[in-house]
């Protein structure tokens, strides 16, 4: 039997068609698939990446609960009319301590990936209260009651418990000391003792403007004010993960 008659043969019987397709593409799907489960991680490391503060996962809830991914993204995608509005382009590192992760695809605000310290704490708390007060175009809708509810967080122990089951390396010290911590990053005027060391980076001050409550505001903005500002996406050990996650 020729090649032409054999293909014939295939082209013509559902069956055979139907067995050659699904293994055509079964090695396809190996080929994709199986390393998966071999390496260790899909994930680069990144130098500066570390779990959330108490206080910013407290704000960063407050962001779920408060729909804000309906409107914004956080995943800055690699084109250039996307990096010269927002900054570099997101790195996956960058969002692997995210339960549940925010990227999203529905912009009808900015992307909010790299906002941390692009605005002043005053301009988010006037924003988020009024934000065509700021904006007078927008059409984001007010969260001033944030500023007057006081931070219910709930058991900051039990939510770094929760996410440490699922693989955020937050060590037994920072469970223990998750409420004096949150309570310490608004609060200047409290020792901080160590937070700076296990959560470097984090910014530690009265982040709504009002010193004698500790608001769901001062939860979201410093919430705000750390995206993006964790790793440093210049720096020589960054580049060099890029490289790799490109290679691959
Ligand atoms: C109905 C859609 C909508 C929702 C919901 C929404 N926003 Fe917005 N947001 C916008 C729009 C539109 C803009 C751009 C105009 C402006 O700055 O107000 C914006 C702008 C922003 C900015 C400024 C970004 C920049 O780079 O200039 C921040 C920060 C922000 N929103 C945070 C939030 C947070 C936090 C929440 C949830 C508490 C939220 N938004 C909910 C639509 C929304």
């Amino acid at each position: 039997m020729s090649l032409t008659q054999q293909h014939k043969k295939l082209e013509r019987n559902v069956t055979l068609l139907g067995v050659g397709a699904f293994v055509a593409v079964a090695i396809g799907g190996i080929v994709e698939i199986a390393p998966l489960f071999w390496i260790e991680n899909t994930i680069e490391k990144v130098d500066g990446m570390r779990p959330y503060t108490p206080l910013e996962q407290a704000g960063r809830d407050i962001y779920i609960r408060e729909g804000c991914y309906t409107c914004h993204s956080q995943m800055i995608r690699p084109f250039r009319d996307e990096v010269e509005r927002y900054g570099h382009y997101s790195l996956a590192a960058e969002s692997m301590y995210d339960h549940p992760f925010q990227w999203g695809s529905k912009r009808t605000g900015p992307d909010l990936a790299r906002v941390g310290g692009r605005y002043s704490d005053e301009w988010h708390v006037q924003h988020l209260k009024n934000p065509q007060s700021v904006v007078p175009q927008s059409v984001m809708p007010s969260y001033s009651f944030l500023a007057e509810t006081t931070l219910k967080a709930g058991d900051p122990a039990a939510t770094l418990r929760a996410l440490q089951r699922v693989g955020v390396p937050y060590s037994e010290k920072d469970i223990e000391q998750a409420p004096a911590d949150m309570l310490a990053q608004a609060d200047p005027e409290k020792d901080a003792g160590d937070l700076l060391q296990r959560y470097p980076k984090s910014q530690i001050r009265d982040f709504d403007g009002n010193p004698s409550r500790l608001s769901e505001m001062d939860a979201l903005v410093a919430y705000l004010q750390m995206l993006g500002t964790l790793v440093d996406v210049n720096s020589a050990a960054a580049q060099e993960a890029l490289a790799e996650e490109k290679g691959r």
